[in-house]
C-alpha cells in the first residue's frame, strides 16, 4: 500500500486519486487542519496527526505500508513569517516523527513534496536543482530542513528517498471532481476566477514594475495532474530500485508566464460565456522574487516525464470548471 500523507489537501487528494486509477492501492492519512475530508474520495481513510506518534504506530500496523509520499504540511509564506513554531512543528518535528515510523515499520521509500522556495531568491535562470538553498521565510526554510531530514535518514537507515520541488502547482483534476480549496486562498489562478465568478471584488496584481517584460512577476506553472504523474514516475523507479539514495527533482516546464499573462489568458477564455474579470492594480507582495521558473531537464531525463496539461489555457480551464462547480 501506498501511505499519501496530506492525502486530504489540494495535491495529495489529486495523488490519491491517481494512484487509485494506477492501481496502487492507497491510504490517505490527514489531519483535516487545512484539507478536506470531501476531497479525500480515493483509497482508505485515516484520521491523523504527525505530531502524535500513536496515530503514525496505528497507521503503519494497520496497513501493509510500502511507500510513503509525504504532503501533509502547512504552505503559507505569510503566515510562516507570523508563525514560525507551527510551522517547525507542523512540518520539520511531523517530518521527523514519520521518520521514526518508517523506521519503526521497515519502510524504505518515500518521496517527499518540497518547493521551489527551498532557493529563495534565485541567483541563476532557470533555477537548476544545484541551486544555492538560502530560502527567504520559516515556510521555505521548514522543507529545506524537512529535505535535510529525509537526506541524513537516506544515509543513516537505508531509505531511498526522492524530493520534488515544485514551482507553481495548478489547475485541477481533469475529470472535475478535486481541484484547489485552500482557505485562505492566496494564489494567482484560483483568485482570478473567484474575481470571474463575483466572490471577490477584483484580482489585484501585486507590482507592475519588476523587471520583467510586462512588468509583473512570471511563475512557472505546472498542472496538478502533471506534477502527481511525476510522483507515479519516481514511486515506480524506486520500488523497482532504479532510484537509488537521495534524489532531487524540480518540477516544473521551465517555460514562465508573467502575472498579467495569466489575468489575459483567463480573461480571453472566459469572454465566450459573457464573464468579465474585474482587475486592480496594488502594491508588491513582500517577498516576492521577480521570476522563478525551473530547470526542468533532469526529471525528463531521469524519469521519462513530460508535461501533457501545462499549458496556461488547460490548466485555466481546468481550475474554471471546478471553481464554478464550487458555487
Ligand atoms: N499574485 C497577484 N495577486 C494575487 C495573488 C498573487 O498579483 O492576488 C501574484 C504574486 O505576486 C506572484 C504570482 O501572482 O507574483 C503568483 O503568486 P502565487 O501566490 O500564486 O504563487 P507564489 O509564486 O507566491 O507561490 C509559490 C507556491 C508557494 C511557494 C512559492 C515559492 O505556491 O508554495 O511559490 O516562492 F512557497
Amino acid at each position: 500500500m501506498i501511505l499519501v500523507t496530506g492525502g486530504a489537501g489540494y495535491i495529495g487528494s489529486h495523488m490519491a486519486k491517481w494512484l487509485h486509477q494506477a492501481g496502487y492501492p492507497v491510504v490517505v492519512f490527514d489531519n483535516l487542519s487545512t484539507g478536506k475530508r470531501s476531497l479525500a474520495r480515493y483509497g482508505e481513510w485515516m484520521e491523523g496527526d504527525l505530531n502524535n506518534p500513536d496515530d503514525l504506530t496505528h497507521c503503519f500496523e494497520r496497513f501493509p505500508i510500502r511507500a510513503v509520499i509525504h504532503f501533509a504540511a502547512r504552505s503559507l509564506v505569510g503566515e510562516s513569517v507570523r508563525m514560525p513554531l507551527l510551522y517547525y512543528q507542523n512540518n520539520v518535528a511531523g517530518t521527523l516523527n514519520l521518520l521514526h515510523a518508517m523506521a519503526d515499520a521497515g519502510v524504505k521509500h518515500i518521496i517527499f513534496s518540497s518547493t521551489a522556495a527551498v532557493y529563495g531568491n534565485p541567483q541563476q535562470l532557470p533555477i537548476p536543482e544545484t541551486h544555492p538553498k538560502q530560502p527567504i521565510n520559516p515556510y521555505g526554510r521548514s522543507k529545506w530542513m524537512m529535505e535535510q531530514l529525509i537526506e541524513d535518514a537516506v544515509s543513516a537507515m537505508g531509505l531511498h528517498a526522492v524530493s520534488l520541488r515544485y514551482f507553481n502547482a495548478a489547475g485541477a483534476d481533469p475529470a472535475g471532481e478535486l481541484g484547489e480549496c485552500h482557505d485562505p486562498e492566496t494564489h494567482l489562478i484560483p483568485l482570478v476566477l473567484k474575481a470571474a465568478l463575483g466572490k471577490r471584488s477584483a484580482i489585484t496584481i501585486f507590482g507592475q514594475d519588476y523587471p520583467t517584460p510586462d512588468g509583473t512577476p512570471v511563475r512557472d506553472y505546472i498542472h496538478v495532474w502533471d506534477l502527481v504523474a511525476a510522483h507515479e514516475l519516481a514511486l515506480q523507479a524506486l520500488l523497482a530500485g532504479e532510484l537509488q539514495g537521495y534524489q532531487v527533482f524540480n518540477l516544473g516546464t521551465g517555460k514562465g508566464y508573467s502575472v498579467k499573462e495569466v489575468i489575459h489568458t483567463a480573461q480571453r477564455l472566459l469572454e465566450s460565456e459573457g464573464v468579465s474579470i474585474p482587475v486592480q492594480t496594488g502594491a508588491r507582495r513582500v517577498g516576492d522574487p521577480p521570476v522563478l521558473v525551473a530547470k526542468a531537464d533532469q526529471v525528463q531525463q531521469v524519469l521519462g516525464w513530460m508535461p501533457r496539461l501545462s499549458d496556461l489555457e488547460t490548466m485555466i480551464q481546468h481550475a474554471w470548471c471546478w471553481e464554478k462547480a464550487q458555487r
